[in-house]
């Protein structure tokens, strides 16, 4: 037998504060495969962000741990890159210059000084930055900010890639566009990927399986969903696939259903979601099902 990949082992959380120590997280794990591609979702506040970080060496958990390729990781390490939810550019340096940063840690001595810049200038057109890629971060609007996030992990080529939300703050086009781009990525480098998100078609399309965490205090992993469709995905193909919605249907029953959150919490779009899978449920009473709701949103 081999070595698991990335192994979450018994991880307790808890984080200080005035009135004691808060257990954000309880006996979490979850063992991932070289390659594979898992997504994390739950409601806001159960933990999701807390995972990465422990992952990423940013955080220590309070017990248990996290073992990668036979080693315990203890510090962040460039062999696994994040993208952070709230874009973490270094306001002073150009987009370029961000990326520039990242790839010379990594590849200083391996390429040449034309190769870097090449390669930098390869994955700002990625994220389609080229124009903007010498504008400072306060000169540039959220949704770029992340995009150069996104070129600065992809340019490390990590072997393990932690996305926090990549996505959130772009719109539904770019959204698409990024999430093909990861999906061509993943199948050329062969990279395991970890990637929270609170959209469920996003989830679907990209996972080879889904982690769905429940409720804090002391949230753990709830239930695990395999995505069983065959790679490359195609978006619009997928959506009409029976896998697909069933998939879908799945998360949003563990979300809804069983972890409910109050309806006046939920974001517009899931309130919508709601709607849809209501609607499912009672036109199957009458026997005639109705497709869900597919593709992206944003
Ligand atoms: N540094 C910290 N100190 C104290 N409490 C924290 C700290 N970081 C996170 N928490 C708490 O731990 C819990 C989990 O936080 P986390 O950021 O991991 O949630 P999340 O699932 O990523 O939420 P969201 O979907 O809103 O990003 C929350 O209750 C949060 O308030
Ligand atoms: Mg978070």
């Amino acid at each position: 037998m081999s070595i698991p990949h990335l192994e979450i082992t018994g991880v307790n959380m808890d984080f200080p504060t005035p009135k004691g120590p808060y257990r954000a997280l309880e006996n979490v794990n979850l063992k991932i495969n070289k390659g594979e591609f898992v997504s994390i979702i739950g409601h806001s506040g159960c933990g999701k962000s807390t995972v990465l970080n422990i992952v990423a060496g940013l955080y220590q958990a309070t017990a248990g741990g996290v073992i990668l390729n036979g080693q315990e990781v203890t510090v962040p390490g460039p062999e696994r890159a994040m993208v952070f939810q709230n874009h973490s550019l270094l306001p002073w340096l150009s987009s370029y210059e961000n990326v520039e940063l990242a790839v010379k840690q990594i590849f200083k001595g391996k390429k040449s000084k034309a190769e870097i810049k090449e390669w930098i200038e390869h994955n700002l057109s990625l994220v389609h930055m080229e124009h903007a890629m010498h504008k400072r971060p306060d000169e540039i609007s959220g949704g770029m900010k992340q995009r150069v996030g996104i070129a600065r992990a992809l340019a490390m080529e990590p072997e393990v890639l932690l996305l926090d939300e990549p996505f959130g703050a772009l719109d539904a086009l770019t959204r698409a566009h990024l999430q093909d781009s990861v999906m061509e990525i993943q199948a050329d480098l062969g990279n395991t990927m970890m990637m929270v998100t609170h959209d469920v078609d996003e989830a679907v399309l990209l996972s080879d399986r889904i982690v769905m965490m429940t409720n804090g205090p002391a949230a753990t992993v709830g239930e695990i969903l395999d995505v069983n469709i065959e790679r490359p995905r195609d978006r619009i193909e997928v959506s009409e696939q029976e896998t697909y919605n069933h998939c879908r249907h799945e998360v949003l029953r563990f979300l809804y259903a069983r972890h409910g959150a109050k309806e006046e919490d939920m974001p517009k779009e899931e309130k919508e979601e709601k709607a849809t899978v209501v609607k499912l449920a009672s036109s199957n009473i009458e026997g005639e099902a109705e497709p869900l709701k597919a593709g992206t949103h944003g």
